[in-house]
């Protein structure tokens, strides 16, 4: 290649990288809810993000306006519940996040909202397919180890499907083990980074605590570590007496998972998340898909991360997780093919 062809290549390639990094829209599917209207908050506050688009089959304008007030560069906009409505407010977004659905109350589990949550999502995953199939799609609604694999059915379905754009956000569990272990320790949270692989409820949320370096949490105080994780989510639910389960730590962490895609996707390199995949390690044991460290890039995930050295007390985890994972996992698949 000539120098002025080569000198041209490069410049029309700093120009797409700098118009990507002009339009970057993001969607929120559930944007009025309890984890939504902070959700959105948050990314109206992210420089990275150039439109916001909200959604909500209630409230989703109002949200909007006031949030539209805030004043960081990007265009807020609200939509109402109709056809035409969502697919305006996913047409063109490169992230699209999805809070979508109803929260536990005390005694319930994660799994008890599968009834309610399926159908919410299976819609909005239609959606999705048809109006922004290249988008990453990013699931907060519960059950995740069910709602992800849901997605995945009405993508193929549709034969739009592309793993490297499917994530169940697992970043809380990363988050509350850091700040859990920062609590024992007397750290900063800052600089604890606890990888937390399997799935997003009880037993299949395995923390990798032999990896923080911390080896004198053992015997009973790992244990009651372990636990703590696994069932944060039942502390909030219990506090909040029936209003609802996590939603201000949930934006948080929802937030910071967009805001490593979004670094990604704009050429930072290096950049690493747990998340809820469709995996390779664990498929020739029927679990398809499972959270661990992931690498993300402009195409999404980039490389998946085996889960390194495990003690035996963590090899026992991990195998109590895929038992559960398989069941989740399935009874998503098995609802897409009973209600498509
Ligand atoms: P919420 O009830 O406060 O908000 C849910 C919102 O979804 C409401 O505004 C509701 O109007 C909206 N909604 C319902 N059906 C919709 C549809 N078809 N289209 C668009 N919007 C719709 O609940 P919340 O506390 O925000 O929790 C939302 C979900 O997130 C729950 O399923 C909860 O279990 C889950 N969650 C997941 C994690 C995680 O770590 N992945 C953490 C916390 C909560
Ligand atoms: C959490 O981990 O806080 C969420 O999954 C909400 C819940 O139901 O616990």
């Amino acid at each position: 290649m000539s120098f002025a062809r080569q000198a041209y290549a490069q410049v029309q390639r700093r120009a797409f990288t700098a118009s990507a990094r002009q339009s970057s829209k993001v969607t929120v599917l559930g944007a009025a809810g309890g984890i939504g209207q902070p959700l959105s908050l948050l990314m109206k506050l992210n420089p990275r993000v150039s439109q916001l688009a909200l959604y909500d089959i209630r409230l989703g304008p109002g949200v909007a306006a006031d949030i539209s007030h805030i004043n960081t560069k990007s265009t807020v906009k609200g939509y109402d519940p109709t056809p035409s409505g969502l697919k305006e407010a996913l047409s063109g977004a490169e992230i699209v996040l999805i809070p979508a659905g109803v929260p536990r109350k005390p005694g319930m589990t994660r799994d008890d909202l599968f009834n309610t949550n399926a159908s919410i999502v299976r819609d909005l995953a239609k959606a999705v397919a048809d109006a922004a199939p290249n988008a990453n799609v990013l699931v907060i609604s519960n059950p995740v180890n069910s709602t992800v694999p849901i997605v995945r059915e009405i993508f193929k379905s549709k034969g739009v499907y592309n793993p490297k754009r499917l994530f169940g956000v697992t970043t809380l569990d990363v988050v509350r083990a850091s700040r859990f272990v920062s609590e024992i320790k007397g750290t900063d949270p800052a600089d604890e980074n606890i990888t937390v692989v399997g799935g997003h409820s009880g037993v299949t949320i395995v923390p990798l605590i032999s990896q923080s370096g911390h080896t004198d949490i053992a015997g009973e105080k790992l244990d009651a570590l372990v636990n703590r994780i696994q069932f944060g989510g039942d502390e909030v639910v219990k506090a909040k007496d029936g209003a609802g389960s996590a939603t201000l730590s949930m934006a948080m962490a929802g937030a910071r998972f967009a805001e490593s895609l979004l670094k990604a996707s704009q050429g930072e390199k290096g950049v690493i998340e747990p998340t809820f995949v469709e995996s390779p390690l664990y498929k020739d044991q029927g679990v398809d898909f499972f959270a661990s460290k992931v690498e993300l890039g402009p195409e999404g995930v980039e490389k998946i991360h085996d889960l390194g050295k495990l003690t035996t007390h963590e090899e026992k985890l991990v195998e109590a997780a895929l038992a559960d994972l398989k069941k989740n996992i399935q009874k998503g698949v098995d609802f897409v093919k009973a209600n498509p």
